[in-house]
């Protein structure tokens, strides 16, 4: 394949950056504006991506064969069309990416979003960005995939919008993409994603030990092992009355009133116990069961301290990293999952020197773009124009 040019539109660490390197492309151009995500940019690339795309002149982006942008997700407004405005997309960001396009026309596009840009709006959104595209002279294809579908533990469903020139390609775009339901092979503990000697400090505390340890009592006493709502401790032999509640809370009042008596013997012994769950915060007195029979007990799962709760999955594949907060715990290992494991849940190579704040670091690999999805994905959106591999 020949060597091509590639812009990193809102790069973050460069997920896009990574999967392009490692097609053949070379990066030159990046846009961002968080300082810590520029900084990894730089430490990891030698590029100074720091600018606002919003301040930056077309005559200023170099010329370019894809276009890569995981771009934030913004409603359009509808009272511009009604009112007669030529251009729903403009003041949201989607338009720097359409202003790009027709400046300086690029062979291919690259686009990522979260799933929901699809339905976003009433649809609204959707349709704007398909038509503008389309206006714009590009030739989509869309797929939605995560990257549990090559074999990478984690479930991440995402919208990947791939395009080529219309004069280039006017065809339909097809991809090869692996079953979105099959899971069975998934296991992240063979998945070579974990580090057996890891820091202390990732371990769990004893306090959330102890939550832990209670709540895995609990799974182990009751009578139901699929649970298919969540637990509320508040609720175990309540009998306020529930008339202003909306239907959903009431529903999973009485479900909890319910779990209460048929095992009342062992919860109260359970509540007893554990001093009515007093040395818990409001939230660890709450626990949401999402793992099915695929495991019998929370130490073998994936879990999260929620807002919501405590919440348990099967360890068949991570939920998706999401920035911020809520790093998942390793139920066998008693600890969080490290910056480099996230980064592997990512696909970014070994090489690749995470910020050394851990706090950053997963903020920025959750708001990463999967490497190997957008390669996968990539390499065959090439093949429909002049980057085609050779015969
Ligand atoms: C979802 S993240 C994209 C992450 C990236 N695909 C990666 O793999 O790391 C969106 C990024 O857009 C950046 N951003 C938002 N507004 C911007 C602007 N006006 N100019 C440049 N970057 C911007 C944010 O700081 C954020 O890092």
């Amino acid at each position: 394949m020949d060597k091509f040019k590639f812009i990193d539109l809102f790069a973050g660490i460069g997920g896009f950056h990574q999967a392009m390197t490692n097609l053949g492309g070379e990066c030159v151009f990046a846009s961002e504006i968080d300082e810590s995500a520029i900084k990894t940019y730089m430490n990891n690339y030698g590029i100074d991506s720091a600018n606002d795309i919003t301040k930056v002149k077309d005559e200023d982006i170099p010329a370019h064969d894809v276009l890569c942008a995981g771009f934030p997700c913004q409603a359009f407004s509808k009272a511009g069309k009604q009112l007669g405005f030529d251009d729903p997309t403009k003041g949201t960001l989607f338009f720097e990416i359409k202003r790009i396009l027709l400046a300086k026309q690029p062979e291919y596009i690259v686009l990522e979003n979260v799933r929901n840009l699809l339905s976003h709006d009433h649809h609204n959104t959707w349709s704007v960005i398909e038509e503008e595209l389309d206006k714009a002279g590009y030739n989509i294809g869309v797929v939605v995939m995560s990257p549990h579908q090559l074999g990478i533990p984690q479930l991440r469903e995402r919208v990947y919008i791939l395009g080529i020139r219309k004069d280039v390609y006017d065809g339909k775009l097809v991809f090869d993409i692996p079953d979105r339901n099959d899971k069975s092979s998934l296991n992240a503990y063979e998945a070579g994603i974990f580090d057996s000697d890891v820091d202390e400090k990732y371990s769990i505390s004893e306090q959330e030990e102890e939550v832990l340890t209670c709540w895995d009592e609990f799974y182990q006493g009751i009578n139901l092992k699929v649970i298919g709502f969540p637990i509320w401790s508040s609720e175990f032999g309540a009998t306020y009355p529930l008339d202003d509640y909306p239907d959903w809370k009431a529903e999973f009042c009485n479900k909890n009133r319910k779990l209460y008596e048929e095992n009342k013997d062992f919860i109260d012994k359970w509540l007893k116990k554990w001093d009515n769950l007093s040395r818990f915060t409001p939230t660890n007195r709450k626990f949401e069961w999402q793992a099915g029979t695929s495991i019998t007990s929370i130490w073998d799962g994936y879990i999260q301290f929620r807002p919501s709760g405590i919440r348990v999955k099967r360890p068949n594949a991570f939920p998706a990293l999401v920035a911020l907060v809520q790093i998942p715990v390793i139920g066998k290992y008693k600890r969080r999952l490290t910056p480099r494991e996230a980064a592997r849940l990512q696909s970014f190579p070994e090489t690749f020197v995470p910020d050394e704040n851990d706090f950053q670091a997963y903020k920025q690999f959750g708001n990463a773009v999967n490497v190997n999805c957008v390669e996968y994905l990539s390499k065959q959106l090439l093949q429909y124009g002049h980057l085609k591999d050779d015969e």
